[in-house]
């Protein structure tokens, strides 16, 4: 497999074309970035943790029946993947309040969710990604009405299987951002990245934070924090 042209570098990945029509190289990138690019670092290692952790992960939502771009993990840093058209909405699930969440609404952090929340974020960083609802979807025709509500009820199957397995890791899935794109024939499929940089994780018994929110808040090693979340689905996976 050639690594060809890079197409688009991205805050923590950089996506390249292989001799391969339709089939992409995804890198990953050990630059960690906070509010919408203000807070910028490196941690060596972040990459390859992630390339590793989505890499579980992608697969495990495979064999759950939930489509994606994810194809095989080539090396440590990188994953080869299916092109797919990217669609311009972030969606967030929450099972336990935070980030945002808590500060829109004023819940406490830490408070547990009566039912999984799905939002809707409207990916144009000059805009700051804002919050957008089903109407605003619908005059900006990002996506049309089926197509997001399938993109709805494909992210809450991932919340179902990824708080199965984070809970065989002792680990709390609080809340995700997911990011949808259409492959060649028109289906949708889950693309991007589900990682530590995307999801809030917490240990079940002690609530130490395991994800970027160690960077965004200055709490330590994102390093040790995402090694922690990676041995652990390591040990769950070898256990059935
Ligand atoms: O900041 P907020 O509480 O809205 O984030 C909700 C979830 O979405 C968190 O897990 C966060 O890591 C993720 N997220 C993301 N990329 C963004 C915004 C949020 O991965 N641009």
């Amino acid at each position: 497999m050639d690594k060809g042209q890079l197409l688009y570098e991205g805050k923590a990945k950089r996506l390249f074309e292989t001799d391969q029509s339709d089939v992409l190289i995804v890198e990953y990138k050990n630059d960690l970035t906070a509010f919408n690019g203000e807070k910028k670092a490196q941690e060596q290692g972040k990459g390859a943790l992630n390339n590793q952790i989505s890499s579980i992960l992608f697969e495990r939502l495979n064999r759950e029946g939930i489509s994606n771009h994810w194809l095989e993990q080539l090396n440590q840093t990188e994953q080869l993947v299916q092109h797919n058209e990217i669609i311009p909405i972030e969606v967030v699930v929450r099972n336990i309040a935070a980030g945002s969440l808590a500060k829109r609404i004023g819940l406490k952090e830490g408070r547990e969710l009566a039912f999984p929340i799905v939002e809707y974020y409207y990916k144009d960083d000059d805009l700051g990604d804002p919050l957008i609802n089903e109407d605003h979807i619908k005059l900006l025709n990002l996506v049309n009405q089926s197509d997001l509500n399938q993109m709805k009820e494909m992210a809450l199957k991932v919340n179902d299987a990824l708080i199965e397995l984070f809970e065989a890791c002792e680990i709390k899935l609080v809340d995700f951002k997911l990011e949808f794109g259409y492959d060649r024939s028109g289906q949708i499929i889950l693309s991007d990245e589900v990682s530590p940089d995307t999801c809030r994780l917490w240990d079940i018994h002690t609530n130490e934070k395991l994800d970027k929110d160690v960077f965004r808040q200055g709490l330590g090693s994102v390093e040790h924090a995402y090694k922690i979340i990676l041995n652990r689905l390591k040990g769950a996976l070898s256990h059935g």
